[in-house]
């Protein structure tokens, strides 16, 4: 055995971290070991205000006492059961009440681990229904640029981010791209959606134009928020919807960060006014207590493949984990949580302190746009000439050791804080974020 891969108390080395500059990180290791509301604390015990909700994630806040415990219970009861063939009552309670907050007509829920999974099921679950529905030549899958679904093959290649792509390989075939909706001389500094782009959505005629009836689905993001917060222009969507329903392809929202309250109501597709013909979800759903995705499908959809095929297996998909017990057990704490406490009107009537101190960065050194949705908010910053991410790199490490967690991609810092903020929470974030740019100016 060589000196790495032996085992040793606090040796950095094993883990191979996701999405992470690994060399740099281990130089100089930042560590996570509590958290609890509002706040993480440090393994030295420092408090550290969650401006970014683990990962868009823990929309209700850390250490939800009854998610913890409806855990436990479940762990107690019943600690696995297969869901091919078989089924357990969690599962089904837990796609039940998913189904009440979906929006109408898509109540049919696939269970999965992840958003990564959502995607690549959601995009198989359309290319089975324009299948089963006697369109078997809608192969082509569309996403959009600056796109992120995961990081799985159907997620990577109907994604619209370079660097995501680019050590994989020729990704899956079929697959084309509507242009990103970032307009900033037009819509620089917008609070809110911004005004200018709807027309953007009409790249989907061109892409009619080209390939004809071969298109199956679209898949989008309401608002695209790892490639730093894109929201929506004002009809965009609209107009999507109104395509897709013309050449008769599906709309599929990812709905994986503006689920479950995100952006002040339960799903993103109710604040935007959009209806699509399939969701997906995770993170919020267990509030990232416990890995868990899913799929809302209309009914329409899962009629066409189930109800019509023969007897047997409809669908040739799942996951060993789609529905565990664990993870259902969470799902139903958790979404009881959202609708005990109204966190996503709670996230709304919220909104505009938060967009205010967002946009209280605006005359700062570097800050070339700020944009904001809900309780997302993205700055954009100069990068350094020649060193891309270098100064918003600094900024998070400079807000983290000052005790506000930020995220930051590209030269972009995201915010997006459990939805029970609180103001003087909001305070203390943008007056640290102020604090790091100013200090970065140079
Ligand atoms: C819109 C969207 N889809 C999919 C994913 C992937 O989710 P996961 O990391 O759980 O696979 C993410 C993660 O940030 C996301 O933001």
């Amino acid at each position: 055995m060589n000196e790495i891969s032996t085992p040793r108390p606090n040796n950095l080395d094993a883990f191979w971290m996701p999405f992470t500059a690994n060399r740099a990180y281990k130089a100089s290791p930042r560590m996570l070991a509590r958290a609890e509301g509002m706040h993480y604390y440090t393994t030295a015990g420092e408090a550290v205000i969650d401006g970014t909700a683990g990962l868009w994630c823990v929309n209700a806040g850390h250490g939800r006492r009854e998610i913890t415990e409806a855990i436990q219970q479940q762990a107690a009861v019943l600690d696995f059961a297969p869901t091919f063939q078989l089924g357990h009552p969690i599962a089904f309670q837990a796609a039940a009440k998913v189904a009440e907050h979906t929006p109408d007509g898509l109540d049919r829920v696939f269970f999965t681990n992840s958003g990564s999974e959502s995607a690549d099921t959601a995009l198989k679950i359309a290319l089975a229904y324009q299948r089963a529905r006697g369109q078997a030549q809608r192969v082509r899958l569309v996403g959009r640029e600056r796109g992120y679904h995961g990081v799985g093959f159907g997620g990577i290649s109907v994604g619209g981010i370079g660097p995501n792509r680019k050590q994989f390989g020729a990704m899956l075939p079929y697959v084309d791209h509507l242009p990103h909706t970032h307009l900033p001389d037009r819509n620089a500094f917008s609070r809110g959606l911004p005004a200018h782009g709807a027309h953007l959505a009409d790249a989907l005629e061109a892409l009619v134009a080209l390939h004809g009836d071969t298109i199956a689905a679209v898949m989008v993001e309401p608002l695209a928020g790892s490639t730093g917060v894109l929201v929506p222009p004002e009809g965009y969507l609209q107009r999507l919807r109104a395509l897709c329903d013309k050449h008769g392809i599906l709309l599929i929202f990812d709905e994986v960060i503006t689920g479950f309250g995100r952006l002040g109501t339960f799903f993103g597709s109710e604040r935007v006014g959009v209806t699509p013909d399939i969701l997906t979800m995770a993170k919020g759903l267990t509030n990232a207590a416990v890995p868990m995705g899913a799929v809302a499908v209309h009914d329409r959809i899962f009629r066409a493949i189930v109800d019509e095929a023969p007897a047997g297996i409809e669908l040739f998909h799942g996951y060993t984990y789609s529905g565990h017990p664990l993870a259902a057990a969470a799902a139903v704490a958790a979404i009881d949580l959202h609708v005990r406490e109204e966190l996503p009107a709670r996230a709304r009537a919220m909104e505009d302190y938060f967009a205010d101190g967002a946009h209280s960065l605006k005359d700062l050194p570097n800050v070339i746009d700020i944009r904001n949705y809900g309780l997302v908010a993205g700055i954009e910053l100069q990068g350094r000439a020649g060193k891309p991410t270098d100064r918003a790199v600094r900024i998070f490490h400079r807000c983290f050791d000052a005790g506000v967690l930020i995220r930051t991609t590209g030269d972009i810092i995201a915010l997006s804080p459990p939805l029970i903020v609180e103001k003087p929470h909001v305070d203390r974030i943008f007056g640290t974020i102020a604090e790091a740019i100013r200090a970065e100016a140079a």
